[in-house]
């Protein structure tokens, strides 16, 4: 119910607008969003690669029609790339994380077109610093849009990954085309309010869906981004590895930035490939609902910090 109404929240104005002048609440926004500048998300991105983290940096906006704010938006990403090259920070180890809604995807009948454009350019930033691109996966009404838009980027930039929403109905068969095309995936629960007809409801129905997802993602030549948080899902994530005799570089997990840090450090001591997600910029709302609304707790902690004098 609570997740309902926080992600029924998720894109209302005076909400946000609340929310970002008490000094309370911006602390407890920090917890999941490294700041609003870019300099603020090197600096938090550089420490974690210092303690021997991948990372992924998600530069906030989404759902974007401002032909301006859809420049700045990709503007912002291409600039981004070449400062992480600038400190040192450029190569696999860091990725940018699109979402396409930002690029204008959905901004008319030629909106994905130009964002496969925007995409592009990006790419080729990203590529001149050895940084690595993802696709994010939003609602499910982009799905075919962002698979197709990420099937073209990979014709050019092959190494270019997308997310797969396990919620999804369609998602095993998703994984399958992935596995041939052998595509970097990154496979998550799903984060977004669906209809019954496209989602599963029930968490036990969408953990069984994640499994049968990461087995074919396992079986074949797609580079698996285990990108959850849940222990019993990394757990099987590992067994799969062991099974199929993938290396450390062979698969990774992936977690959002202030969500069981200890346990990414855990696993990265332990030799395994870890990717932490970053997000940064002025428009973290959207994000920060989608956080809260993962988790009853966190939204007591977050209503008690309002409260404080
Ligand atoms: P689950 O929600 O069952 O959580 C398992 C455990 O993790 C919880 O019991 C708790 O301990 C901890 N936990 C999880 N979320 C927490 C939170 N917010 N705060 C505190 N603790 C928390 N979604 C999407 O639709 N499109 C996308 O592109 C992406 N991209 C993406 C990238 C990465 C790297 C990750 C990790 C996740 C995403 N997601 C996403 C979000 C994803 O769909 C999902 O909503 C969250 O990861 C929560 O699901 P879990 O798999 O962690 O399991």
């Amino acid at each position: 119910m609570l997740r309902r109404i926080l992600l029924s929240v998720a894109d209302h104005k005076r909400v946000e607008n609340a929310l970002r002048t008490p000094a309370a609440a911006r602390a407890v926004v920090q917890r999941f969003v490294a700041g609003e500048t870019a300099a603020q998300a090197v600096a938090m991105g550089s420490a974690l690669a210092t303690g021997g983290l991948g990372v992924t940096y998600n530069f906030l906006g989404e759902y974007q029609s401002d032909p301006e704010r859809i420049e700045r938006s990709c503007d912002a990403f291409v600039g981004f790339a070449r400062l992480l090259e600038d400190r040192g920070l450029g190569g696999p180890q860091s990725e940018l994380s699109l979402k396409l809604s930002a690029l204008g995807q959905l901004h008319g009948p030629d909106g994905p077109a130009r964002a496969l454009d925007r995409a592009r350019r990006i790419c080729t930033a990203a590529l001149a610093a050895g940084v690595l691109v993802t696709l994010d996966m939003e609602d499910h009404t982009t799905t075919d849009s962002t698979l197709e838009i990420a099937r073209e980027l990979r014709r050019d930039f092959p190494l270019t990954g997308v997310a797969v929403q396990a919620a999804l109905r369609r998602s095993p068969a998703d994984c399958a085309d992935l596995r041939a095309a052998g595509a970097r995936v990154r496979l998550v629960k799903g984060a977004y309010r669906e209809p019954d007809s496209v989602a599963l409801r029930s968490r036990a129905d969408v953990d069984r869906a994640y499994v049968r997802c990461l087995r074919t993602l396992f079986e074949g030549d797609a580079r698996p981004l285990v990108a959850t948080h849940d222990p019993r899902l990394i757990e099987i994530g590992s067994e799969l590895a062991r099974r199929h005799g993938r290396s450390p570089q062979g698969f990774e997990y992936q977690m959002l930035f202030g969500v069981r840090s200890a346990e990414q450090r855990r696993l990265a001591a332990a030799g395994h490939s870890v990717r932490v997600y970053l997000p940064f910029g002025p428009d973290w709302y959207g994000y920060f609902a989608r956080r809260l609304a993962e988790r009853p707790a966190n939204t007591l902690f977050f209503l008690r910090a309002l409260a404080r004098p």
